[in-house]
């Protein structure tokens, strides 16, 4: 059998070189990816500057845009903060846990005929360096930070990168399209726009 040399990034600038160079190939195996992000031990003085909280809702940073490949990102969550039950747009979602720990509960996709609660498949609690991974064929998510005391920060990769996803009622399954938006980009926080939904 074919063995694939694992190579450790020792920095996040490492990680992000390894996955330019993996997402060259037009074919991705996800257990490489999944390996690659998990072999990176996180230190958070080389990700703070991404790291920018809101006191009222979880953030988007843009890090690096992956030669259009993916987009890699990192999600503040404070105290409480969630998101909605959503897809991901038929791309990968690879999921870091760079500090703290995220709640990960899965949900099917509701069926046309059920108008009633959706289904909910599994929930876990993803911890420290570990790398969780989701698409639209697994199903749909909802990531929170269910802790009081302490905040969370996450690596997240989409490839292909999206602009727009579905989020779902979790009582009637209705769905609504939304934007996602960044709240920085490369550490600088995104110019304001009136109409500001940066996070679903
Ligand atoms: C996620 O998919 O885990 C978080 C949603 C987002 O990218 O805003």
């Amino acid at each position: 059998m074919e063995q694939t040399e694992v190579v450790k990034p020792e920095t996040l600038d490492e990680l992000i070189a390894i996955l330019h160079k993996i997402f060259e190939s037009d074919t991705i195996n996800v257990e490489e990816v999944q390996n690659i992000m998990e072999s990176y031990e996180s230190k958070p003085h080389e990700w703070t500057k991404y790291a920018k909280f809101d006191q009222y809702r979880y953030t988007r940073n843009l890090v690096d845009e992956g030669n259009g490949k993916f987009n890699l990102m990192i999600l503040c969550w404070g105290e409480g903060h969630g998101s909605s039950i959503h897809d991901h747009t038929d791309s990968h979602c690879f999921l870091k846990l760079l500090q703290g720990q995220l709640k990960e509960t899965l949900f099917d996709w509701p069926d046309r005929k059920s108008h009633g609660d959706m289904v909910q498949k599994s929930q876990r609690i993803l911890q420290e360096n570990k790398v969780a991974y989701i698409n639209d064929s697994i199903g749909l998510h909802r990531v929170e930070n269910v802790s009081h005391t302490e905040c969370a920060a996450s690596l997240h990769l989409y490839s292909p990168p999206f602009e727009t996803c579905q989020t779902f009622d979790q009582r009637t399954g209705h769905k609504n399209t939304v934007k996602m938006t960044f709240w920085s980009k490369y550490g600088e926080r995104t110019p304001y726009t009136t109409i500001s939904q940066e996070n679903n």
